[in-house]
């Protein structure tokens, strides 16, 4: 293949991938790309430049998460092009951030798509209240058959009121957060007034009621608004307990707790990502929506490093005492790689999130160099 059709492969491939979900629609995505025998090598990590960190993700598990999820995309467009997967490697760094995810796609004329590249597209984080109609036990069989035997899928249906209080718990403290909250508000845009936003979260997306974006938009000009019990009462009710009330199930996908895990947290993350977004377009494909509530990345970066948290005196008791409850009630322990979603039939479609243009750079080296050069990093 000449560079040029070789070129265009590669844009249609990011096209589509690049409506992979990840959180706060960052899309913190840096793809090298180079031709390698009669393949493409793949070199996938997290931006280091010009890009603008979340306060709630410190740690990055969300951001390798969200790679996972990218990588998921990347592979099945891949089959509709005729590409297969021959190697994956997940490269660990000093941190999170520094994660990096090499794959080696080979030519098959045998390739075949399980989930169409229309699909990709048009998946959206469907965040409104869902039908009263239960997703049928075959569609969960169907979700089950992709995981991995390292993870698993734990239906807490049955346990709404403990989820709903935990993910209530951890939006509360992210919204009485001066640092976390404005994080929050920066994300959110209004398509009108910032009609070039490629990154963030559209308010018309949030699944909150007319007078509520009103009163969003409102605390995003006039900060002193931050306090409002009201605003946040109205908020919580709309954005988690009706929501997850009115789903079909809720679901928590997560390392295996009991099994000792040989993965780097990196791996860990990197392979919930992949298989949140594979169950995802599974479920798409079978006319069900999906809202993740990554309310665990809270403990996650609080317990990683308690010295320096970004929570306040009360706040860690708070985030304490539902870690425990966490525990107690749901044998969760809340800091490994793990996230909550519901799941159910659209009542209302939804709007997309934009994406930015994803250009792969040309890469002359291979990975295994540049895993080197990381191993040598860390070394030094
Ligand atoms: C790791 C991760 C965490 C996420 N956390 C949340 C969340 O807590 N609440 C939510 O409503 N959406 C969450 N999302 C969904 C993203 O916000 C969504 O994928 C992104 O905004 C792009 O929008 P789209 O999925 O409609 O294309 C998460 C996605 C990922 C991959």
């Amino acid at each position: 293949m000449d560079q040029r059709a070789a070129d265009r492969l590669v844009e249609e491939w990011l096209n589509s991938a690049k409506w992979a979900a990840s959180g706060g629609n960052q899309q913190l995505w840096h793809v090298a790309v180079r031709m390698a025998d009669s393949g493409f090598e793949f070199h996938v990590s997290i931006p280091t430049r010009d890009v603008k960190r979340s306060t709630a993700d410190t740690m990055g598990a969300g951001a390798v998460a969200s790679l996972g999820c990218f990588v998921t995309c990347l592979e099945e467009v891949g089959r509709s092009l005729n590409y297969v997967v021959d190697s994956i490697r997940v490269i660990s760094g000093s941190d999170l951030w520094s994660t990096a995810i090499r794959l080696y796609f080979k030519p098959s004329s045998l390739a075949c798509a399980t989930i169409d590249v229309a699909t990709i597209r048009a998946r959206r984080t469907n965040r409104f209240p869902y039908k009263d109609q239960r997703v049928p036990d075959f569609v969960i069989k169907k979700i089950r058959q992709v995981l991995l035997p390292e993870l698993d899928l734990i239906d807490l249906t049955a346990s709404s009121d403990k989820v709903i209080r935990f993910v209530e718990d951890m939006t509360l403290l992210r919204m009485g957060n001066k640092v976390l909250f404005s994080d929050l508000l920066d994300e959110v845009f209004w398509r009108g007034e910032e009609p070039n936003r490629s990154t963030g979260l559209p308010e018309d997306t949030l699944g909150l009621s007319r007078l509520l974006r009103m009163a969003l938009r409102f605390t995003k000009r006039h900060p002193f608004f931050i306090h409002s019990r009201l605003v946040h009462g109205l908020s919580l009710y709309q954005s988690v307990r009706r929501p997850l009330r009115r789903s079909s199930h809720i679901f928590f996908l997560g390392l295996k707790a009991a099994v000792p895990s040989e993965l780097s947290p990196a791996e860990g993350w990197v392979n919930v990502g992949r298989a949140f977004q594979r169950i995802w377009l599974i479920l798409e494909q079978n006319g069900v929506s999906l809202q993740p509530f990554a309310a665990n990345l809270i403990l996650v970066n609080h317990f990683a490093d308690c010295e320096r948290t970004i929570l306040g005196r009360s706040d860690i008791q708070r985030v304490q005492k539902s870690r425990d409850r966490l525990q107690f009630d749901l044998g969760i322990d809340g800091i490994s790689p793990g996230i909550f979603f519901r799941i159910g039939y659209p009542l209302v479609s939804v709007a997309g999130s934009p994406r930015k243009d994803l250009k792969a750079e040309q890469s002359q080296r291979s990975t295994d160099d540049r895993a080197d050069a990381i191993q040598r990093h860390q070394n030094c």
